[in-house]
């Protein structure tokens, strides 16, 4: 084992597997409970969230350059024209995301509202290691309601945690 490595080298992973897999266990029967026709996992590095769900078509986005398979894309989620390029790449990919799951670093996705509003999910499940940022994007979100909410001691003894919201689009 090296220690030396720079951080996240061979890609992110979660540094507490126990709770890596009852948060992943949690959000796969939640998310299960409809049928996933279209699944879109934004910062999904590896794929850890999405990989155990039953689902038709997956889009698995992160900006870690070495991501293998098809249903992985290499994108800045952060760059101005992001959303654009999602929207074309569901469009050619011909995904009904009737599922989003986020899991953002600790800066959030700040337009959220403006995802959610073009690429209309059914489902929701934002998983966030900062609060703050979470309630930010969270605030300015229409015609969604929250339908659960849970807290994962990842960092104990830390005042660190990770959360896991679930939201459902109304109409
Ligand atoms: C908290 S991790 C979550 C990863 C994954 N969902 C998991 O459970 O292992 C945040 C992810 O965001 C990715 N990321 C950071 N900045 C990004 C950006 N500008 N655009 C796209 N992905 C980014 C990182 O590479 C990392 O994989």
């Amino acid at each position: 084992m090296n220690w030396n490595k720079p951080y996240s080298e061979g890609g992110f992973s979660q540094v507490y597997e126990e709770m890596n897999l009852k948060l992943k266990k949690i959000l796969q029967e939640e998310l299960e409970k409809q049928n996933i026709s279209g699944l879109l996992d934004l910062f999904g590095g590896n794929g850890n969230l999405s990989e155990g769900l039953s689902y038709k078509n997956r889009l698995c986005v992160d900006i870690y350059q070495n991501l293998k398979g098809e249903d992985f894309l290499n994108l800045n989620l952060y760059e101005d024209h992001a959303l654009g390029k999602i929207l074309k790449e569901i469009k050619k990919r011909e995904l009904f995301v009737s599922h989003l799951i986020l899991d953002p670093p600790r800066s959030g996705l700040r337009d959220l509202h403006y995802w959610l509003d073009q690429i209309k999910p059914k489902y929701v499940a934002y998983v966030s290691c900062d609060p703050h940022t979470m309630v930010r994007d969270l605030e300015k979100i229409q015609g969604y309601s929250i339908q659960k909410s849970l807290l994962f001691d990842f960092f104990p003894s830390t005042f660190h945690f990770e959360s896991l919201i679930f939201l459902e689009r109304k109409d």
